[in-house]
This record gives structure tokens, sequence and C-alpha cells, in this order.
């Protein structure tokens, strides 16, 4: 595979929503997942890449680690009492965040829902309301990072046409909308690929 300048890796990458304004644009994007059902590029748990992923020099890495552990949402800890999700996903986290500290690419973003995490790793970044890029549901998504842009927008809707937890594929549910991933591309290059 040509690891081509300009190069974005996205990892936990689910259909890979976060970074195709970057694949429309015509950069090489290496989508990295353990679910096959999504069709990744590279079939692969993220705290266990390949030794070429490893090895590349990527331009940008998106990283939308599973929000499922974090979430404020209680039938989740009812369905997990002893909360030893947060651990495991904690080392998941912390795995890639070294490895992004090697990669030490131009610009990275984790994204998550607004939710516990930010208990574990401090404050975001910023956070953005998915209404405000197109979506009918607000969903607030924190994101952490370096980054050229803060693309913090409020919601300004007193009622949604949607809840997010009416779609039920989780994958389904973790989209980025296109607006945002657009912004997210115009952003990144103003700068130009390094
Ligand atoms: C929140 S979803 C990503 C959604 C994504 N933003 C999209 O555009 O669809 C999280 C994804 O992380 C994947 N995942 C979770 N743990 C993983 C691991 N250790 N290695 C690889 N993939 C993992 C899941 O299979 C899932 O597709």
């Amino acid at each position: 595979m040509g690891l081509a300048p300009g190069l974005v890796i996205d990892l936990c990458s689910g259909y890979g929503t976060g970074t195709i304004a970057f694949r429309e644009h015509g950069h090489t994007v290496v989508t990295v997942d353990w679910n096959p059902e999504v069709s990744p590029v590279v079939l692969a748990d993220v705290r266990d890449l390949p030794r070429f992923i490893k090895d590349a020099r990527p331009w940008g890495v998106w990283f939308s680690p599973d929000c499922r552990p974090f979430s404020y949402a209680r039938h989740v800890w009812a369905r997990y009492p002893d909360k030893t999700i947060v651990p495991e996903a904690m080392e998941t986290i912390w795995t890639v965040l070294d490895q992004i500290r090697d990669w030490d690419p131009t610009w990275w973003l984790m994204e998550n829902p607004r939710g516990h995490l930010q208990d574990e790793i401090g404050p975001p970044k910023f956070e953005t309301n998915w209404c405000a890029w197109g979506k009918p549901y607000r969903k607030p998504t924190q994101f952490w990072g370096k980054f050229p842009h803060n693309l913090a927008q409020p919601c300004r809707h007193a009622v949604h046409r949607q809840r997010v937890t009416s779609t039920r594929d989780p994958t389904r549910r973790a989209e980025i909308p296109r607006a945002f991933a657009e912004a997210v591309y115009q952003a990144a290059t103003a700068r130009g690929p390094a």
C-alpha cells in the first residue's frame, strides 16, 4: 500500500464517516477497525496495529473510540454494574494516544459524545452539537487533540425532530455529520498537507 503524503489514519473508523471528506478530496485514508462488517482498509485491533501502520508517517489521525463505556445512559451501567468496561476502554485509548504521540502528526482528533471520558482525561478542546451540522438530533460531541481550529457550535433548537437513540445500529448512530467532516477537512487543509 502506498503511504502517500497527506496520509490520514482513521482508527476505530466504523464506516469512516469522520474522514470521508479527506477521501473524497483525494487523500489516502487508511481506516482501521476490528469489525469486518464495516469493511475497513485494515482489519485489526487498534491496540495491536500491524508494523506497516506503526511505521507510517501520517499527516493526520482521526480516532473514534467506542463511546458506550463512557455513556451517561443508565441502561449501560445496568448492563455493566462493575464498570470494568471503563478501564478496558481506557487501556485502548492510552495505547492509541501513545501511538499518536510516536507518530507526531500535524493534526489529530479524538471524538466521543459528551460523557464520562472527560472525567478520565480532562476537558475537551471543543464541543459541538450534531444538530448544528445537519442531523435531526443534538448529540453533543467532544473533541480532544491537536487541531488548528475550534469547530464548536452551539445548539440553537428548542426541539429536535429525532432522538439519537431512534437509530438502532450503534455504528450508524456514531456517524459523523457530512458537513462536520467537510469542515474538519477545510480546517486541516487551510495550512496544507505536510
Ligand atoms: C464509535 S464507532 C466509530 C464510528 C465512526 N465514527 C463511523 O464513522 O462509523 C467505534 C468503532 O470502533 C471499533 N472498535 C472498538 N474497539 C476497537 C479496537 N480495539 N480495535 C479496532 N476497532 C475497534 C468498533 O468496531 C466501531 O466500529
